[in-house]
Parts: structure tokens; C-alpha cells; sequence
């Protein structure tokens, strides 16, 4: 009986924390960006920008690609390279569905270490002479 249970329990662990043991990309973006960017990626503009809809068009150019990873609150998280490539990635695809390019390709580790090499020192100015008419 009692080992029975003891199987179920663990069983029900791992039904509850699924994902405890492997990289969960949603549990890194509310642990490192959701505190400034909100929960829903609205953020508080125009102090903290909104994640939501310009980041699709933005990542159509490879300056854009960088340029996402190269923002300090990204390129500065406490996350490796391959789990900050992965955060973005599930920001562009939660929060910028409709803007995404069709062909677009996955973020991946190698851009993040390389942006992390080139962190903008100012990163609003930067964006405003490449992108001066997106919001
Ligand atoms: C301490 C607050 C803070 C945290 C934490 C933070 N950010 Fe930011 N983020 C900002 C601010 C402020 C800006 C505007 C640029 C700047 O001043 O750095 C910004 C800009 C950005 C941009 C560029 C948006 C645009 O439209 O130009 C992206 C993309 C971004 N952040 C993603 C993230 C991701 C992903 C995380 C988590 C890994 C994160 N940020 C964590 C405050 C933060």
C-alpha cells in the first residue's frame, strides 16, 4: 500500500512541476524581464517599452535580431546564452504573433553570445536612428 503511494505522490509531482528539471523559457521571462516589462509585455512606456507587436518588425533585419539581444536588461540577465535565445525567442512568438516575419528563424545561442560582446550603451538613441518610425 504505502509504496503505492509513494508512486503516486511522485507521480503527481511531476504531473504539477513538469517543468522543474528543463529550461522553461515562460518561467525565465516572469523571473528576469516581467518585472520591468510586465507580466503581458506592456510594459510602462515610454520608461520601459512595451515587448508587444514593433519587436516583429524590428527582427525582420539582422541589426534588428542583435539589437534585441543587445539591449542591457537582455544581454545583462543572469541567464546563459542559450536560455536568453530562448526567452526572446518566446517573447517574439507570445507577444509579436502577428508582426513576426513568415520565414522568420529561431533566435539562436551564438547571437546571444555575440550580442553580449556588443551591449548598447544607448540602446534608445541606437533605436531611434535605425528605427525612427516604429513607436
Ligand atoms: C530593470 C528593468 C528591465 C529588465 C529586468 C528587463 N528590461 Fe528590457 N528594457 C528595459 C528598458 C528601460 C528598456 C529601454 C532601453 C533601455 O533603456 O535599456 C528595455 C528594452 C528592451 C527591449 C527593446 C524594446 C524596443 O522596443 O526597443 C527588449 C527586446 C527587451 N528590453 C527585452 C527584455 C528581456 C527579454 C528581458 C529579460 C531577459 C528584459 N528586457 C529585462 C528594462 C528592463
Amino acid at each position: 500500500m504505502y509504496p503505492k503511494r509513494l508512486l503516486a505522490w511522485a507521480a503527481l509531482c511531476f504531473a504539477v512541476f513538469p517543468g522543474t528539471a528543463q529550461a522553461d523559457p515562460r518561467a525565465d521571462y516572469l523571473l528576469h524581464c516581467a518585472g520591468c516589462h510586465l507580466p503581458n509585455g506592456k510594459g510602462a512606456p515610454p520608461d520601459v517599452p512595451s515587448l508587444v507587436g514593433t519587436l516583429g518588425l524590428i527582427v525582420a533585419s539582422p541589426e534588428g535580431r542583435a539589437y534585441v539581444l543587445r539591449v542591457p536588461g537582455a544581454s545583462q540577465a543572469p541567464l546563459d546564452d542559450e536560455s536568453l535565445a530562448n526567452v526572446m525567442n518566446w517573447v517574439l512568438r507570445t507577444f509579436n504573433e502577428k508582426t513576426l516575419p513568415k520565414d522568420f528563424r529561431p533566435l539562436e545561442a551564438a547571437e546571444a553570445t555575440d550580442a553580449r560582446r556588443r551591449v548598447l550603451a544607448d540602446p534608445v538613441s541606437y533605436r531611434k536612428r535605425l528605427w525612427p518610425d516604429y513607436d
